[in-house]
């Protein structure tokens, strides 16, 4: 798919993209600032990153091409290179388990916690009502409230709270702003009802009930570096089970790819790191999203299980043109899709980075780039910057007074 991409020049990418009707010229426009004022308060400017796409991506069955914002070097090669062989192997298998996202009122030290609870319990339709009727447009687009919950905490020294927790399905919507209105509005009923004042009314980022995961399976003939690969990357895996030092670093880059597509689309990368990590931390040790073993057969087995809160209307997606332009490209139709294919970038980022650190290493392949990073450090000026790269690569050590003394010497007039 798109053979060759990354040696084209980017208008000529933006014409294959335009060829395939995956490119809208109209959208390609930046961030203007009258946008930006309605945004954020006390707006200067806006700050750029660099689009790119990820090609090759074969997800159940769907080619995708993947919109990607990061400002780091590697990424997206990363992910079109493990797509690649995952296509070859068949492509990934994505599938979301539930799209409800939770939110919780809490009520400190409750004096009618016990009435509290049966109250909930049997009166849970009533209160789903009134949930409704302060956000009555959800329930017309199918969504709204599933279910009601709650539980108490004994504090023991500290407080102890009352919690209630709100599920609600908010189809399209990442639904922060529908859940918080629903909360506040329960919360004051429940308030005015039994006496009770709640300290806070607000949706919870530790999104258990919207999850997304994504399997691939890879012969590992199909691998340039074959040998004992399926155990080097199972190793990989247990070692970040074993030592949260690792985990963290696991998990980042597992993170370099699903945050890339995550700002690429306008949705809330914060609320999807925050998802991310305390998932993680679920079962009290901090664990990889990303994990890797070996069947019976000796191919290489990858999942990846993560919330994924995120939607396709609503906040900046409906603002910002590369917002559009992003799911112009990508031509997903539906949130499940979209955390489908985040998942599944996740996964191939983390098995790029894997392969690379239990292989050659991660510093190899970076070599070019990093060259590039560091002249453009330096100071090199554009129309000399591959001459300055080439030669910065061959000079040791690689590093920026390197860089600097090359680039005076080009820069001499
Ligand atoms: C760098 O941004 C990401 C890696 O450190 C991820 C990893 O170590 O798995 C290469």
């Amino acid at each position: 798919m798109y053979d060759k991409f990354y040696k084209k020049t980017s208008q000529e990418r933006r014409d294959i993209l335009d060829a395939d009707g995956r490119y809208n010229l109209e959208l390609d426009t930046p961030l203007g600032q009258e946008i930006a004022e309605q945004m954020v308060e006390n707006a200067v400017s806006t700050y750029e990153l660099p689009l790119g796409v990820a090609t090759n991506f074969l997800i159940n069955q769907k080619d995708y091409v993947v919109a990607m914002a990061t400002e780091e070097p590697s990424v997206i090669a990363a992910a079109s290179n493990a797509a690649k062989i995952m296509r070859t192997n068949g492509g990934i298998q994505a599938h979301v388990k539930s799209r409800i996202m939770t939110g919780q009122i809490a009520f400190p030290n409750p004096k009618h916690s016990t009435e509290m609870q049966s109250y909930i319990d049997e009166h849970t339709d009533a209160l789903a009502n009134i949930c409704h009727n302060a956000y009555p447009s959800i329930v017309k687009r199918g969504g709204g409230v599933r279910s009601i919950s709650h539980r108490f905490v004994d504090g023991g020294d500290k407080t102890s709270f009352f919690i209630v927790y709100l599920s609600i399905d908010t189809q399209e919507a990442m639904g922060a702003n529908m859940m918080n209105t629903m909360l506040e509005t329960l919360s004051s009923y429940l308030q005015s009802k039994f006496d009770e004042t709640p300290l806070m009314s607000i949706l919870s980022n530790l999104a258990t009930e919207c999850i997304v995961s994504a399997t691939v399976t890879i012969d590992p003939k199909t691998l340039k570096h074959s040998e004992d690969i399926g155990l080097r990357l199972k190793q990989a895996s247990d070692l970040a089970q074993l030592d949260p030092y690792r985990a963290a670093t696991h998990n980042k880059g597992t993170m370099n790819g699903i945050d890339a597509v995550v700002i690429a689309t306008g949705n809330d990368w914060r609320a999807i790191e925050a998802a991310a990590h305390a998932y993680a931390s679920r079962s009290g040790s901090y664990q990889p999203l990303a994990t890797w073993d070996v069947n019976e057969s000796g191919f290489i087995v990858g999942s990846i299980e993560l919330p994924m809160p995120i939607g396709t209307v609503g906040g900046s997606i409906g603002i910002h043109p590369k917002a559009k332009l992003s799911k112009e490209v990508m031509r997903y139709e539906s949130a499940i899709e979209l955390m489908e294919v985040i998942a599944s970038v996740g996964l191939s980022q983390n098995f790029a980075a894997l392969y690379a650190l239990t292989t050659v290493g991660i510093q190899k392949g970076h070599m070019q780039l990093q060259a590039r990073s560091l002249a453009l450090n330096a100071g090199a000026p554009l129309d000399k910057l591959d001459l300055i790269v080439a030669e910065l690569t061959q000079r040791k050590p690689m590093n920026l007074e390197t860089a600097q003394s090359i680039v005076s010497e080009y820069t001499k007039i």
